[in-house]
Protein backbone atom coordinates (compact mmCIF):
# COMPACT_ATOMS: atom_id res chain seq x y z
CA UNK A 1 0.00 0.00 0.00
CA UNK A 2 1.14 3.63 -0.61
CA UNK A 3 0.77 6.51 1.18
CA UNK A 4 1.45 9.88 -0.12
CA UNK A 5 2.55 12.56 2.36
CA UNK A 6 1.78 15.91 1.52
CA UNK A 7 4.11 18.01 3.73
CA UNK A 8 3.22 21.66 4.37
CA UNK A 9 6.48 22.34 6.35
CA UNK A 10 8.66 25.01 5.58
CA UNK A 11 11.15 23.54 7.24
CA UNK A 12 11.55 20.30 5.26
CA UNK A 13 11.12 16.69 5.74
CA UNK A 14 14.27 16.81 8.00
CA UNK A 15 13.75 19.16 10.60
CA UNK A 16 10.12 19.15 11.06
CA UNK A 17 7.94 18.19 14.33
CA UNK A 18 5.41 16.97 12.21
CA UNK A 19 7.54 14.95 9.96
CA UNK A 20 8.85 12.91 13.01
CA UNK A 21 5.12 11.67 12.99
CA UNK A 22 5.92 10.18 9.59
CA UNK A 23 9.55 8.21 10.24
CA UNK A 24 7.25 6.36 13.34
CA UNK A 25 4.58 6.05 11.17
CA UNK A 26 7.64 4.07 8.75
CA UNK A 27 8.26 2.01 11.67
CA UNK A 28 5.00 1.33 13.13
CA UNK A 29 3.86 0.15 9.68
CA UNK A 30 6.87 -1.23 7.58
CA UNK A 31 4.52 -2.98 5.05
CA UNK A 32 3.12 0.44 3.87
CA UNK A 33 4.79 2.65 1.84
CA UNK A 34 5.01 6.65 3.07
CA UNK A 35 6.10 8.90 0.40
CA UNK A 36 6.78 12.29 1.54
CA UNK A 37 6.79 15.25 -0.44
CA UNK A 38 8.03 18.24 0.45
CA UNK A 39 5.70 21.05 -0.65
CA UNK A 40 6.18 23.52 2.05
CA UNK A 41 10.22 23.88 0.97
CA UNK A 42 9.25 23.39 -3.15
CA UNK A 43 6.73 26.42 -2.74
CA UNK A 44 8.74 28.31 -0.93
CA UNK A 45 9.12 31.56 -3.15
CA UNK A 46 5.09 30.28 -4.07
CA UNK A 47 6.03 29.06 -7.29
CA UNK A 48 6.44 25.80 -8.61
CA UNK A 49 7.25 24.06 -12.30
CA UNK A 50 4.13 23.13 -14.20
CA UNK A 51 6.24 19.84 -14.96
CA UNK A 52 7.38 19.63 -10.95
CA UNK A 53 3.41 19.74 -9.97
CA UNK A 54 2.40 16.76 -12.65
CA UNK A 55 4.76 14.87 -10.71
CA UNK A 56 3.23 15.28 -7.54
CA UNK A 57 0.08 15.70 -8.65
CA UNK A 58 0.44 12.08 -10.93
CA UNK A 59 2.34 10.77 -7.30
CA UNK A 60 -0.70 11.81 -5.44
CA UNK A 61 -2.73 10.09 -8.17
CA UNK A 62 -1.28 6.93 -7.53
CA UNK A 63 -1.42 6.49 -4.29
CA UNK A 64 -4.23 4.52 -2.12
CA UNK A 65 -4.30 7.33 0.57
CA UNK A 66 -2.68 10.70 0.93
CA UNK A 67 -1.79 12.24 4.43
CA UNK A 68 -1.84 15.73 4.34
CA UNK A 69 1.08 16.66 7.49
CA UNK A 70 1.68 20.40 8.04
CA UNK A 71 2.19 22.59 11.01
CA UNK A 72 -0.67 25.14 11.80
CA UNK A 73 0.27 28.29 10.85
CA UNK A 74 -1.64 31.46 11.49
CA UNK A 75 -5.16 29.32 12.19
CA UNK A 76 -4.45 27.28 9.15
CA UNK A 77 -1.85 25.33 6.40
CA UNK A 78 1.27 27.84 5.98
CA UNK A 79 0.92 30.00 2.86
CA UNK A 80 3.29 27.53 0.66
CA UNK A 81 0.51 24.39 1.07
CA UNK A 82 -2.26 27.14 0.55
CA UNK A 83 -0.81 27.92 -2.50
CA UNK A 84 -0.20 23.73 -3.70
CA UNK A 85 -4.05 23.65 -2.90
CA UNK A 86 -5.10 26.64 -4.80
CA UNK A 87 -2.96 24.70 -8.21
CA UNK A 88 -4.57 21.40 -7.71
CA UNK A 89 -7.99 23.26 -8.15
CA UNK A 90 -6.60 24.97 -10.80
CA UNK A 91 -5.81 22.05 -12.15
CA UNK A 92 -9.19 20.11 -11.58
CA UNK A 93 -7.11 17.62 -9.47
CA UNK A 94 -10.51 16.61 -8.41
CA UNK A 95 -11.29 14.59 -10.90
CA UNK A 96 -8.25 12.26 -10.39
CA UNK A 97 -8.32 12.38 -6.69
CA UNK A 98 -12.05 11.45 -6.41
CA UNK A 99 -12.65 8.92 -3.84
CA UNK A 100 -9.05 9.05 -2.61
CA UNK A 101 -8.81 8.37 1.44
CA UNK A 102 -7.12 11.13 2.77
CA UNK A 103 -6.18 12.02 6.13
CA UNK A 104 -4.59 15.09 7.97
CA UNK A 105 -1.72 15.30 10.29
CA UNK A 106 -0.39 18.45 12.53
CA UNK A 107 1.27 19.64 15.00
CA UNK A 108 0.82 23.07 16.45
CA UNK A 109 0.73 24.61 20.05
CA UNK A 110 -2.83 23.81 19.84
CA UNK A 111 -3.73 27.35 19.04
CA UNK A 112 -6.56 27.38 16.51
CA UNK A 113 -5.77 23.73 15.33
CA UNK A 114 -9.28 23.25 14.88
CA UNK A 115 -9.69 25.67 12.37
CA UNK A 116 -6.95 24.45 10.59
CA UNK A 117 -8.76 21.18 10.39
CA UNK A 118 -11.86 22.28 9.54
CA UNK A 119 -10.20 23.86 6.46
CA UNK A 120 -8.64 20.91 5.21
CA UNK A 121 -11.54 18.90 6.14
CA UNK A 122 -13.52 21.01 3.41
CA UNK A 123 -11.06 20.80 1.37
CA UNK A 124 -10.91 17.01 0.54
CA UNK A 125 -14.43 17.01 0.14
CA UNK A 126 -14.20 20.16 -2.27
CA UNK A 127 -11.45 17.59 -4.34
CA UNK A 128 -13.51 15.01 -3.80
CA UNK A 129 -11.67 12.73 -1.67
CA UNK A 130 -12.69 10.81 1.10
CA UNK A 131 -11.97 12.39 4.93
CA UNK A 132 -10.52 9.63 7.03
CA UNK A 133 -9.92 12.05 10.53
CA UNK A 134 -7.41 14.29 11.76
CA UNK A 135 -4.48 13.69 14.46
CA UNK A 136 -3.37 17.05 16.35
CA UNK A 137 -0.48 17.02 18.79
CA UNK A 138 1.08 19.68 20.29
CA UNK A 139 4.68 20.15 18.79
CA UNK A 140 6.40 19.07 21.88
CA UNK A 141 4.35 15.93 23.14
CA UNK A 142 5.73 13.29 20.47
CA UNK A 143 7.19 11.79 24.10
CA UNK A 144 3.78 10.72 25.28
CA UNK A 145 3.22 7.39 24.83
CA UNK A 146 -0.89 7.99 24.52
CA UNK A 147 -0.33 9.81 22.10
CA UNK A 148 1.51 7.82 19.92
CA UNK A 149 -0.96 5.30 20.78
CA UNK A 150 -3.61 7.27 19.53
CA UNK A 151 -1.70 8.19 16.26
CA UNK A 152 -1.02 4.64 15.29
CA UNK A 153 -4.54 3.70 16.00
CA UNK A 154 -5.58 7.10 13.43
CA UNK A 155 -3.24 5.57 11.01
CA UNK A 156 -4.41 1.91 11.50
CA UNK A 157 -8.03 3.59 10.96
CA UNK A 158 -6.93 4.92 7.71
CA UNK A 159 -5.42 1.69 6.39
CA UNK A 160 -8.09 -0.19 7.25
CA UNK A 161 -10.54 2.64 5.64
CA UNK A 162 -8.24 2.20 2.51
CA UNK A 163 -8.32 -1.90 2.65
CA UNK A 164 -11.86 -2.32 2.81
CA UNK A 165 -13.50 0.87 0.80
CA UNK A 166 -15.01 2.38 3.53
CA UNK A 167 -17.69 4.51 3.46
CA UNK A 168 -17.11 8.38 5.15
CA UNK A 169 -19.87 10.77 5.60
CA UNK A 170 -19.75 14.26 4.14
CA UNK A 171 -19.57 16.86 6.36
CA UNK A 172 -19.67 20.03 3.61
CA UNK A 173 -21.90 21.33 0.88
CA UNK A 174 -19.74 22.58 -2.30
CA UNK A 175 -20.09 26.26 -2.08
CA UNK A 176 -22.75 28.13 -3.95
CA UNK A 177 -21.40 30.88 -5.16
CA UNK A 178 -23.81 34.00 -6.11
CA UNK A 179 -23.21 34.37 -10.00
CA UNK A 180 -24.19 37.64 -12.18
CA UNK A 181 -24.78 40.22 -9.23
CA UNK A 182 -23.11 43.07 -10.47
CA UNK A 183 -22.83 45.55 -7.40
CA UNK A 184 -23.19 49.33 -8.56
CA UNK A 185 -21.54 51.54 -5.78
CA UNK A 186 -23.25 55.09 -5.41
CA UNK A 187 -22.44 58.18 -5.10
CA UNK A 188 -21.93 60.17 -1.56
CA UNK A 189 -23.23 63.42 -1.44
CA UNK A 190 -20.50 66.15 -0.07
CA UNK A 191 -22.39 66.95 2.77
CA UNK A 192 -22.68 63.48 4.03
CA UNK A 193 -19.33 62.71 3.48
CA UNK A 194 -17.45 61.76 6.64
CA UNK A 195 -14.51 63.55 8.07
CA UNK A 196 -11.66 61.44 9.58
CA UNK A 197 -10.97 63.84 11.57
CA UNK A 198 -7.08 62.93 11.87
CA UNK A 199 -8.05 58.82 12.18
CA UNK A 200 -5.45 57.13 10.05
CA UNK A 201 -7.88 54.29 7.82
CA UNK A 202 -5.49 52.63 5.04
CA UNK A 203 -7.29 49.62 2.99
CA UNK A 204 -5.42 46.48 2.53
CA UNK A 205 -5.80 44.76 -0.32
CA UNK A 206 -4.78 42.66 -3.15
CA UNK A 207 -4.93 43.08 -7.03
CA UNK A 208 -8.15 43.74 -8.41
CA UNK A 209 -9.97 44.48 -10.67
CA UNK A 210 -11.66 48.15 -10.63
CA UNK A 211 -14.93 47.20 -12.35
CA UNK A 212 -15.26 43.94 -9.95
CA UNK A 213 -17.62 43.61 -6.39
CA UNK A 214 -14.31 44.28 -4.68
CA UNK A 215 -13.18 47.29 -6.16
CA UNK A 216 -16.60 48.88 -6.57
CA UNK A 217 -16.84 48.26 -3.12
CA UNK A 218 -13.35 50.04 -2.26
CA UNK A 219 -14.07 52.77 -4.32
CA UNK A 220 -17.72 53.09 -2.26
CA UNK A 221 -15.97 53.10 1.02
CA UNK A 222 -13.68 55.52 -0.03
CA UNK A 223 -15.80 57.99 -1.38
CA UNK A 224 -17.99 57.56 2.06
CA UNK A 225 -15.02 60.56 3.24
CA UNK A 226 -13.96 63.73 2.65
CA UNK A 227 -10.69 62.50 3.11
CA UNK A 228 -8.27 60.99 0.85
CA UNK A 229 -7.88 56.72 2.27
CA UNK A 230 -4.27 55.31 1.26
CA UNK A 231 -4.82 51.83 -0.83
CA UNK A 232 -2.23 49.28 -0.04
CA UNK A 233 -1.84 46.17 -2.46
CA UNK A 234 -0.14 43.28 -0.93
CA UNK A 235 1.02 42.16 -4.13
CA UNK A 236 3.06 44.87 -4.57
CA UNK A 237 4.80 44.39 -1.11
CA UNK A 238 8.15 42.91 -2.13
CA UNK A 239 8.04 39.59 -0.18
CA UNK A 240 10.55 37.32 -1.22
CA UNK A 241 9.31 34.29 0.70
CA UNK A 242 7.12 32.62 3.36
CA UNK A 243 7.96 32.46 6.96
CA UNK A 244 10.06 29.33 6.84
CA UNK A 245 10.11 29.14 11.23
CA UNK A 246 13.90 30.01 11.67
CA UNK A 247 12.63 31.54 14.83
CA UNK A 248 15.15 34.38 14.76
CA UNK A 249 12.39 36.79 15.44
CA UNK A 250 12.00 35.33 18.53
CA UNK A 251 14.80 37.34 20.47
CA UNK A 252 14.19 40.93 19.62
CA UNK A 253 11.39 40.63 16.31
CA UNK A 254 14.05 40.62 13.49
CA UNK A 255 12.92 38.79 10.68
CA UNK A 256 15.74 37.33 8.82
CA UNK A 257 14.73 38.21 5.31
CA UNK A 258 15.92 41.51 3.83
CA UNK A 259 13.04 42.46 2.27
CA UNK A 260 10.27 44.88 2.23
CA UNK A 261 7.61 43.25 4.46
CA UNK A 262 9.05 44.00 8.13
CA UNK A 263 9.51 47.55 7.23
CA UNK A 264 5.99 47.58 5.71
CA UNK A 265 4.46 46.13 9.07
CA UNK A 266 6.50 48.62 11.34
CA UNK A 267 5.58 51.98 9.13
CA UNK A 268 2.13 51.51 6.99
CA UNK A 269 0.23 48.47 9.15
CA UNK A 270 0.97 49.85 12.45
CA UNK A 271 -0.37 52.67 13.68
CA UNK A 272 -3.06 52.83 12.19
CA UNK A 273 -7.37 54.04 13.53
CA UNK A 274 -9.41 51.91 11.01
CA UNK A 275 -7.48 49.08 8.53
CA UNK A 276 -10.06 47.92 6.18
CA UNK A 277 -9.47 44.54 4.53
CA UNK A 278 -10.80 44.38 1.02
CA UNK A 279 -10.27 40.79 -0.16
CA UNK A 280 -11.87 38.00 -2.36
CA UNK A 281 -12.44 34.42 -0.92
CA UNK A 282 -10.80 31.62 -2.85
CA UNK A 283 -11.60 28.09 -1.92
CA UNK A 284 -12.56 28.58 1.82
CA UNK A 285 -10.30 31.14 2.57
CA UNK A 286 -8.60 34.15 0.74
CA UNK A 287 -5.89 33.40 -1.43
CA UNK A 288 -2.21 32.24 -0.78
CA UNK A 289 -0.40 35.90 -1.08
CA UNK A 290 -2.71 36.80 2.13
CA UNK A 291 -2.05 33.78 3.93
CA UNK A 292 1.87 34.48 2.69
CA UNK A 293 1.46 38.21 4.11
CA UNK A 294 -0.18 36.89 7.40
CA UNK A 295 2.54 34.17 8.01
CA UNK A 296 5.22 36.59 8.36
CA UNK A 297 3.52 38.22 10.77
CA UNK A 298 5.23 35.75 12.87
CA UNK A 299 8.02 38.35 13.51
CA UNK A 300 5.97 40.58 15.85
CA UNK A 301 5.86 37.37 17.95
CA UNK A 302 2.49 36.44 19.97
CA UNK A 303 1.93 40.51 20.93
CA UNK A 304 -1.24 42.12 19.86
CA UNK A 305 -0.08 44.05 17.00
CA UNK A 306 -3.33 45.90 15.76
CA UNK A 307 -4.30 47.27 19.13
CA UNK A 308 -7.07 49.49 19.60
CA UNK A 309 -7.99 49.24 15.86
CA UNK A 310 -11.03 49.40 14.52
CA UNK A 311 -11.01 46.38 11.75
CA UNK A 312 -13.17 46.53 8.45
CA UNK A 313 -13.58 44.05 6.06
CA UNK A 314 -14.92 44.03 2.64
CA UNK A 315 -15.70 40.55 0.88
CA UNK A 316 -16.33 39.45 -2.46
CA UNK A 317 -17.09 35.80 -1.56
CA UNK A 318 -19.87 33.23 -0.03
CA UNK A 319 -18.34 34.14 3.45
CA UNK A 320 -21.74 33.07 5.30
CA UNK A 321 -21.22 29.29 3.64
CA UNK A 322 -17.60 29.27 5.36
CA UNK A 323 -18.55 30.02 8.68
CA UNK A 324 -14.89 28.46 9.62
CA UNK A 325 -13.38 31.43 8.11
CA UNK A 326 -15.80 33.66 9.90
CA UNK A 327 -14.09 32.54 12.54
CA UNK A 328 -10.72 32.83 12.02
CA UNK A 329 -11.49 36.52 11.28
CA UNK A 330 -13.28 37.24 14.44
CA UNK A 331 -10.68 35.51 16.33
CA UNK A 332 -7.58 37.40 14.42
CA UNK A 333 -9.10 40.99 15.34
CA UNK A 334 -9.96 40.36 18.69
CA UNK A 335 -6.29 38.24 19.57
CA UNK A 336 -4.61 40.96 17.27
CA UNK A 337 -6.07 43.71 20.26
CA UNK A 338 -8.97 45.00 17.36
CA UNK A 339 -12.34 45.89 17.54
CA UNK A 340 -14.27 43.91 14.65
CA UNK A 341 -16.08 46.36 13.22
CA UNK A 342 -18.43 45.03 10.29
CA UNK A 343 -17.79 42.55 7.63
CA UNK A 344 -19.70 43.04 4.37
CA UNK A 345 -20.08 40.69 1.70
CA UNK A 346 -21.49 40.56 -1.93
CA UNK A 347 -23.20 37.89 -1.17
CA UNK A 348 -26.65 39.30 0.06
CA UNK A 349 -29.04 41.76 -0.89
CA UNK A 350 -28.98 44.42 -3.66
CA UNK A 351 -26.60 47.49 -4.68
CA UNK A 352 -28.76 49.90 -2.25
CA UNK A 353 -28.17 47.70 1.01
CA UNK A 354 -24.76 46.92 0.32
CA UNK A 355 -24.37 50.91 -0.16
CA UNK A 356 -26.18 51.51 2.74
CA UNK A 357 -23.92 48.70 4.82
CA UNK A 358 -20.49 50.32 3.50
CA UNK A 359 -21.60 53.54 4.59
CA UNK A 360 -22.47 52.57 7.95
CA UNK A 361 -19.54 50.41 8.52
CA UNK A 362 -17.02 53.69 7.66
CA UNK A 363 -19.36 55.80 10.02
CA UNK A 364 -19.26 52.99 12.85
CA UNK A 365 -15.52 52.96 12.67
CA UNK A 366 -15.19 56.74 13.00
CA UNK A 367 -17.15 56.30 16.11
CA UNK A 368 -16.37 53.36 17.63
CA UNK A 369 -12.62 54.99 17.08
CA UNK A 370 -13.20 58.21 18.71
CA UNK A 371 -14.90 56.50 21.32
CA UNK A 372 -12.02 53.63 21.78
CA UNK A 373 -14.54 50.92 21.57
CA UNK A 374 -13.26 47.49 21.94
CA UNK A 375 -15.59 44.16 22.16
CA UNK A 376 -15.14 42.29 24.90
CA UNK A 377 -12.89 39.92 25.23
CA UNK A 378 -14.04 35.90 24.24
CA UNK A 379 -12.85 32.50 24.44
CA UNK A 380 -10.80 33.52 21.44
CA UNK A 381 -8.71 36.00 23.28
CA UNK A 382 -9.20 34.91 26.91
CA UNK A 383 -8.13 31.06 25.63
CA UNK A 384 -5.42 32.07 23.14
CA UNK A 385 -3.94 34.10 25.52
CA UNK A 386 -3.72 31.69 28.09
CA UNK A 387 -1.99 28.87 25.39
CA UNK A 388 0.67 31.83 24.46
CA UNK A 389 1.17 32.24 28.80
CA UNK A 390 2.33 29.21 29.55
CA UNK A 391 3.87 28.75 26.26
CA UNK A 392 6.18 31.95 26.55
CA UNK A 393 6.91 31.31 30.93
CA UNK A 394 7.83 27.78 29.14
CA UNK A 395 10.71 26.61 27.52
CA UNK A 396 9.91 28.21 24.21
CA UNK A 397 10.47 31.47 25.95
CA UNK A 398 13.79 31.13 26.18
CA UNK A 399 13.36 31.49 22.40
CA UNK A 400 11.02 34.45 21.94
CA UNK A 401 12.50 36.77 24.47
CA UNK A 402 10.97 39.49 23.31
CA UNK A 403 7.45 38.01 23.75
CA UNK A 404 8.56 37.05 27.03
CA UNK A 405 9.99 40.98 27.81
CA UNK A 406 6.35 41.90 26.86
CA UNK A 407 4.38 39.96 28.91
CA UNK A 408 6.49 40.30 31.85
CA UNK A 409 6.29 44.42 31.11
CA UNK A 410 2.25 43.66 30.43
CA UNK A 411 2.21 41.64 33.62
CA UNK A 412 0.54 39.00 31.54
CA UNK A 413 1.86 36.08 34.00
CA UNK A 414 -0.96 36.10 35.47
CA UNK A 415 -1.32 32.46 36.54
CA UNK A 416 -4.54 31.61 39.00
CA UNK A 417 -3.38 31.23 42.97
CA UNK A 418 -4.38 28.76 45.00
CA UNK A 419 -4.78 31.12 48.26
CA UNK A 420 -4.45 30.14 51.65
CA UNK A 421 -8.33 31.09 52.20
CA UNK A 422 -8.91 28.89 48.93
CA UNK A 423 -7.38 25.73 50.50
CA UNK A 424 -8.72 26.71 53.74
CA UNK A 425 -12.47 26.65 52.32
CA UNK A 426 -12.07 23.43 50.52
CA UNK A 427 -11.29 21.72 53.96
CA UNK A 428 -14.57 23.56 55.23
CA UNK A 429 -16.71 22.71 52.08
CA UNK A 430 -15.31 19.59 53.01
CA UNK A 431 -18.69 19.21 55.59
CA UNK A 432 -22.28 18.32 54.01
CA UNK A 433 -23.42 20.66 56.56
CA UNK A 434 -20.92 23.90 55.62
CA UNK A 435 -21.72 23.20 51.73
CA UNK A 436 -25.56 22.96 52.66
CA UNK A 437 -25.25 26.28 54.69
CA UNK A 438 -23.33 27.99 52.13
CA UNK A 439 -25.90 26.83 49.33
CA UNK A 440 -28.73 28.91 51.13
CA UNK A 441 -26.63 32.21 51.26
CA UNK A 442 -24.91 31.20 48.30
CA UNK A 443 -26.68 33.99 45.59
CA UNK A 444 -26.92 36.85 48.38
CA UNK A 445 -23.32 36.75 49.26
CA UNK A 446 -22.27 36.59 45.39
CA UNK A 447 -24.67 39.45 44.64
CA UNK A 448 -24.44 41.81 47.32
CA UNK A 449 -21.43 43.74 46.20
CA UNK A 450 -24.05 44.35 42.75
CA UNK A 451 -26.49 45.29 45.29
CA UNK A 452 -24.78 47.52 46.83
CA UNK A 453 -23.25 49.20 43.63
CA UNK A 454 -26.65 49.83 42.18
CA UNK A 455 -27.84 51.95 45.51
CA UNK A 456 -25.11 53.78 44.85
CA UNK A 457 -24.64 54.40 41.17
CA UNK A 458 -25.44 58.18 39.97
CA UNK A 459 -26.20 57.60 35.82
CA UNK A 460 -24.55 61.37 35.25
CA UNK A 461 -21.52 60.82 37.20
CA UNK A 462 -20.87 57.29 35.56
CA UNK A 463 -21.58 58.55 32.26
CA UNK A 464 -18.95 61.33 32.80
CA UNK A 465 -16.40 58.63 33.58
CA UNK A 466 -16.98 56.64 30.25
CA UNK A 467 -15.45 60.23 28.97
CA UNK A 468 -17.10 59.55 25.98
C1 LIG B 1 4.48 31.49 11.01
C2 LIG B 1 4.05 30.55 12.10
C3 LIG B 1 2.73 30.55 12.50
C4 LIG B 1 2.30 29.67 13.49
N1 LIG B 1 0.99 29.69 13.83
C5 LIG B 1 0.53 28.83 14.76
C6 LIG B 1 -0.85 28.82 15.13
O1 LIG B 1 -1.68 29.57 14.60
N2 LIG B 1 -1.23 27.94 16.08
C7 LIG B 1 -0.35 27.10 16.70
O2 LIG B 1 -0.78 26.36 17.57
N3 LIG B 1 0.96 27.07 16.36
C8 LIG B 1 1.42 27.91 15.41
N4 LIG B 1 2.74 27.88 15.05
C9 LIG B 1 3.63 26.86 15.64
C10 LIG B 1 3.80 25.64 14.73
O3 LIG B 1 2.57 25.13 14.32
C11 LIG B 1 4.54 24.53 15.47
O4 LIG B 1 5.77 24.99 15.90
C12 LIG B 1 4.68 23.27 14.65
O5 LIG B 1 4.89 22.17 15.50
C13 LIG B 1 5.85 23.30 13.67
O6 LIG B 1 5.81 22.11 12.92
P1 LIG B 1 6.93 21.70 11.89
O7 LIG B 1 8.20 21.56 12.68
O8 LIG B 1 6.45 20.41 11.34
O9 LIG B 1 7.03 22.76 10.86
C14 LIG B 1 3.22 28.77 14.10
C15 LIG B 1 4.56 28.80 13.71
C16 LIG B 1 4.98 29.68 12.73
C17 LIG B 1 6.42 29.69 12.33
Amino acid sequence: MKIVVINGSPKGNKLSFTMQYIYYAQKMFPHVEFNSINIGQKLNNMKIKEETFQEILKEMISADGILWCFPVYVFLVPAQLKKFIELLFENNAGEALKGKFSGVLSTSMNFFDNTAFDYMHAIIEDLNMKYTGFFSNNSFDFDKIERRKTFYTFIKNILFAIENQLPTPRRFNTLNIRKNFVFTPSEVLDEHKLDSNGKKIIIITENYNEKSNLGKMIRKFKSSFKNEIDVYNIDSIDIKGGCISCLTCGYDNQCIYNDGYPDFIRNKLRNNDIIVYALTLKDRYFSSRYKLFLDRAFFNGHTPIIEGVQMCYLLSGSLSQIENLRQIIMALSEIGGGNLVEIITDEFGESEEINDLIYNMAKKALEFSNSGYIQTPTFNSVGGYKIFRDMIYGLPGVLFQADYRFYKKRKMFDFPKNKLIYRIMRLIFKSKKARGLFKKKMFKIFFRPYNKFFKKLDVEQEIREFGI
